[in-house]
Protein backbone atom coordinates (compact mmCIF):
# COMPACT_ATOMS: atom_id res chain seq x y z
CA UNK A 1 0.00 0.00 0.00
CA UNK A 2 1.21 3.38 -0.94
CA UNK A 3 2.14 5.81 2.24
CA UNK A 4 -0.37 8.72 1.20
CA UNK A 5 -3.15 5.53 1.41
CA UNK A 6 -1.75 4.06 4.84
CA UNK A 7 -1.90 8.21 6.19
CA UNK A 8 -5.55 9.00 4.45
CA UNK A 9 -6.76 6.02 6.10
CA UNK A 10 -4.98 6.91 9.58
CA UNK A 11 -7.00 10.24 8.91
CA UNK A 12 -10.38 8.34 8.36
CA UNK A 13 -9.67 6.32 11.55
CA UNK A 14 -9.31 9.15 13.76
CA UNK A 15 -11.40 11.87 12.68
CA UNK A 16 -14.77 10.33 14.23
CA UNK A 17 -12.76 10.01 17.60
CA UNK A 18 -11.25 13.84 18.25
CA UNK A 19 -15.32 14.62 16.60
CA UNK A 20 -16.71 14.10 19.95
CA UNK A 21 -15.19 16.78 22.01
CA UNK A 22 -13.93 19.20 20.25
CA UNK A 23 -17.37 19.03 17.97
CA UNK A 24 -19.04 18.78 21.11
CA UNK A 25 -17.85 22.45 22.84
CA UNK A 26 -18.55 23.80 19.09
CA UNK A 27 -22.07 22.76 18.91
CA UNK A 28 -22.79 23.92 22.38
CA UNK A 29 -21.35 27.40 21.78
CA UNK A 30 -22.78 27.43 18.42
CA UNK A 31 -25.96 26.87 19.50
CA UNK A 32 -26.14 29.64 22.33
CA UNK A 33 -26.18 27.00 25.38
CA UNK A 34 -23.82 29.05 26.56
CA UNK A 35 -25.97 31.96 27.18
CA UNK A 36 -27.59 30.34 30.19
CA UNK A 37 -24.91 27.30 30.67
CA UNK A 38 -22.20 28.59 32.23
CA UNK A 39 -19.00 26.42 33.34
CA UNK A 40 -19.58 26.72 36.61
CA UNK A 41 -21.93 29.72 37.24
CA UNK A 42 -25.53 28.55 38.18
CA UNK A 43 -27.85 31.43 38.02
CA UNK A 44 -31.39 31.03 40.03
CA UNK A 45 -33.16 29.61 36.95
CA UNK A 46 -30.08 28.41 34.78
CA UNK A 47 -28.09 25.43 35.91
CA UNK A 48 -24.14 25.46 35.44
CA UNK A 49 -23.05 22.52 33.02
CA UNK A 50 -21.04 21.07 36.27
CA UNK A 51 -24.57 20.90 38.24
CA UNK A 52 -25.90 19.09 34.85
CA UNK A 53 -22.53 17.19 34.47
CA UNK A 54 -23.22 16.21 38.30
CA UNK A 55 -26.68 15.13 37.63
CA UNK A 56 -25.75 12.88 34.75
CA UNK A 57 -22.80 11.73 35.82
CA UNK A 58 -22.24 7.83 34.97
CA UNK A 59 -25.51 8.38 33.08
CA UNK A 60 -24.63 9.05 29.22
CA UNK A 61 -27.36 7.32 27.56
CA UNK A 62 -29.91 8.95 29.57
CA UNK A 63 -28.53 12.20 29.14
CA UNK A 64 -27.84 11.74 25.14
CA UNK A 65 -31.92 10.72 25.68
CA UNK A 66 -32.82 13.70 27.04
CA UNK A 67 -30.93 15.80 24.18
CA UNK A 68 -33.32 13.37 21.91
CA UNK A 69 -36.27 14.47 23.54
CA UNK A 70 -36.94 10.67 24.88
CA UNK A 71 -36.13 11.53 28.77
CA UNK A 72 -37.63 13.50 31.24
CA UNK A 73 -35.51 16.09 32.72
CA UNK A 74 -33.87 15.65 36.11
CA UNK A 75 -31.58 18.33 36.89
CA UNK A 76 -34.62 20.91 37.35
CA UNK A 77 -38.11 19.32 35.94
CA UNK A 78 -39.52 22.48 37.33
CA UNK A 79 -38.45 24.33 34.79
CA UNK A 80 -38.29 21.88 32.00
CA UNK A 81 -40.29 24.33 29.70
CA UNK A 82 -37.63 26.69 29.62
CA UNK A 83 -35.52 24.03 27.88
CA UNK A 84 -38.55 23.06 25.58
CA UNK A 85 -37.06 24.87 22.14
CA UNK A 86 -33.83 23.76 22.86
CA UNK A 87 -34.44 20.48 23.07
CA UNK A 88 -36.39 20.52 19.87
CA UNK A 89 -32.92 21.54 18.11
CA UNK A 90 -30.95 19.07 19.98
CA UNK A 91 -33.62 16.34 18.32
CA UNK A 92 -32.91 17.80 14.90
CA UNK A 93 -29.21 17.10 15.58
CA UNK A 94 -27.24 13.56 13.96
CA UNK A 95 -27.08 10.59 17.00
CA UNK A 96 -23.20 11.47 16.42
CA UNK A 97 -23.67 15.29 16.85
CA UNK A 98 -26.04 14.54 20.52
CA UNK A 99 -23.06 12.05 21.56
CA UNK A 100 -20.85 15.14 21.08
CA UNK A 101 -22.78 17.23 22.94
CA UNK A 102 -23.39 14.53 26.05
CA UNK A 103 -19.74 14.07 25.58
CA UNK A 104 -18.58 17.74 25.65
CA UNK A 105 -21.10 18.41 28.80
CA UNK A 106 -19.89 15.53 31.00
CA UNK A 107 -16.16 16.81 31.15
CA UNK A 108 -17.49 19.32 33.87
C1 LIG B 1 -32.87 30.31 27.81
C2 LIG B 1 -31.89 29.60 28.62
C3 LIG B 1 -31.41 28.24 28.13
C4 LIG B 1 -30.79 27.92 26.94
C5 LIG B 1 -30.46 28.85 25.78
C6 LIG B 1 -30.47 26.50 27.02
N1 LIG B 1 -30.86 25.99 28.22
FE1 LIG B 1 -30.55 24.09 28.89
N2 LIG B 1 -31.57 24.52 30.59
C7 LIG B 1 -32.14 25.75 30.91
C8 LIG B 1 -32.87 25.64 32.17
C9 LIG B 1 -33.65 26.74 32.87
C10 LIG B 1 -32.70 24.31 32.61
C11 LIG B 1 -33.27 23.67 33.88
C12 LIG B 1 -34.54 22.95 33.52
C13 LIG B 1 -34.35 21.46 33.35
O1 LIG B 1 -33.58 20.85 34.12
O2 LIG B 1 -34.97 20.90 32.44
C14 LIG B 1 -31.87 23.63 31.59
C15 LIG B 1 -31.47 22.30 31.65
C16 LIG B 1 -30.64 21.67 30.72
C17 LIG B 1 -30.18 20.31 30.84
C18 LIG B 1 -30.51 19.35 31.98
C19 LIG B 1 -31.84 18.69 31.71
C20 LIG B 1 -32.35 17.89 32.87
O3 LIG B 1 -32.21 16.66 32.89
O4 LIG B 1 -32.95 18.49 33.79
C21 LIG B 1 -29.42 20.05 29.73
C22 LIG B 1 -28.72 18.75 29.37
C23 LIG B 1 -29.40 21.26 28.94
N3 LIG B 1 -30.15 22.23 29.57
C24 LIG B 1 -28.74 21.39 27.72
C25 LIG B 1 -28.85 22.51 26.91
C26 LIG B 1 -28.34 22.56 25.55
C27 LIG B 1 -27.57 21.45 24.86
C28 LIG B 1 -28.66 23.80 25.06
C29 LIG B 1 -28.40 24.36 23.68
C30 LIG B 1 -28.98 23.63 22.56
C31 LIG B 1 -29.38 24.51 26.12
N4 LIG B 1 -29.49 23.68 27.21
C32 LIG B 1 -29.84 25.81 26.01
C33 LIG B 1 -32.03 26.90 30.18
C34 LIG B 1 -31.47 27.01 28.92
Amino acid sequence: MKKTTLIVLGILLIAPLSFAGENGEILFKGMGCMSCHHPETTSKINPSLADIAHAYQGKQQQLIGYLNGMEDAIVKPEKAGMMKRHVEKTKALTDQERSALAEFILRY
